[in-house]
């Protein structure tokens, strides 16, 4: 009887919104899609933004982001193809090449730069802003870089791959960014066709897809996702996602924080105050 009561009912989660997002430009002009972070999905709590590039014409990257501060939350940088170099000012530097992460905490403040590592070919990949909570966001600055090598590769039976870059899977691979705050869940997925994946998840946290290449549908309601669009799961304790084709997709889950959100530019706060002192703090060089 006790156990019974224990017993958890499943609940899949359904799709909830379908995106494709909207083109934009950051940095010194490299052309993006911007897929949370827009007045259709301003954020999806804790996510505050989600940029895809994607382009193998320069010109839409070779100027990259030059220097420039950070406080507040997480950028989170996950290289499909290409390198990208980053460096900070708290000595950090290091390149991303394919399947590699880096996983900066802005916290109390950074000034950092990315920059292509090459002239011509394809540029691809995501970034990612990941909120602090407000006790955290001005702890220190942490930086986090692990090239594809570092980063465990679940095989599934089917012959499918589970990249595990933060949280873990059913079967207990680990990530290998350990986060003290947010804790989300980021895997990279490739899917034979006709593949289930199986994920469970708190039914708090707030979960996306996106398609890198292929088509799935999700939950048992069977709504398809495509290529280059980003889908928001509805409620529910678990992920089931059926490949179309061979499929490869991201799937990026967390707990919301509940708190208000200040944005300006590259500040995320709690305030306007806070924002103003962000602002004043990095123009008298009170940044690391
Ligand atoms: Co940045």
């Amino acid at each position: 009887m006790a156990k019974e009561t224990q017993q958890q009912s499943i609940k899949i989660r359904e799709l909830r919104h379908l995106t494709l997002g909207m083109p934009a430009s950051d940095g010194a002009g490299v052309k993006l899609t911007r897929l949370i972070g827009t007045p259709e999905i301003n954020m999806l709590d804790p996510f505050l933004m989600l940029d895809a590039f994607e382009s193998d014409n320069a010109d839409d990257y070779i100027s990259g982001f030059p220097p420039h501060p950070h406080r507040g939350f997480e950028t989170v940088t996950y290289m499909l193809a290409g390198r990208m170099r980053h460096k900070d000012s708290a000595g950090n530097e290091g390149v991303i090449a394919p399947n590699g992460v880096q996983w900066m905490t802005a916290g109390r403040g950074i000034i950092h730069s990315e920059m292509p590592e090459q002239e011509e070919g394809l540029m691809q990949g995501f970034q990612l802003w990941v909120n602090l909570p407000a006790k955290a966001k001005l702890t220190e600055p942490k930086y986090q870089e692990f090239p594809a090598e570092q980063i465990t590769v679940e095989t599934t039976e089917s012959g499918g791959e589970i990249r595990v870059i933060a949280g873990h899977t059913n079967a207990g691979a680990q990530g290998a960014v350990t986060n003290d705050f947010v804790k989300p869940t980021y895997l990279d997925i490739s899917l034979k066709q006709s593949e289930v994946f199986s994920q469970n998840i708190s039914s708090q946290e707030n979960s996306f897809i996106y398609v890198i290449s292929g088509s799935l549908v999700v939950g048992d309601k069977q709504r398809i996702v495509k290529k280059k669009q980003l889908g928001i799961l509805a409620e529910g304790n678990a992920i089931k996602i059926t490949a179309e084709t061979n499929t490869r997709f991201i799937l990026v889950s967390a707990l919301p924080l509940n708190e208000p959100v200040a944005k300006g530019g590259p500040f995320v706060m709690n305030t306007q105050d806070e924002l103003r002192q962000a602002v004043e703090d990095y123009h008298s060089g009170n940044f690391l």
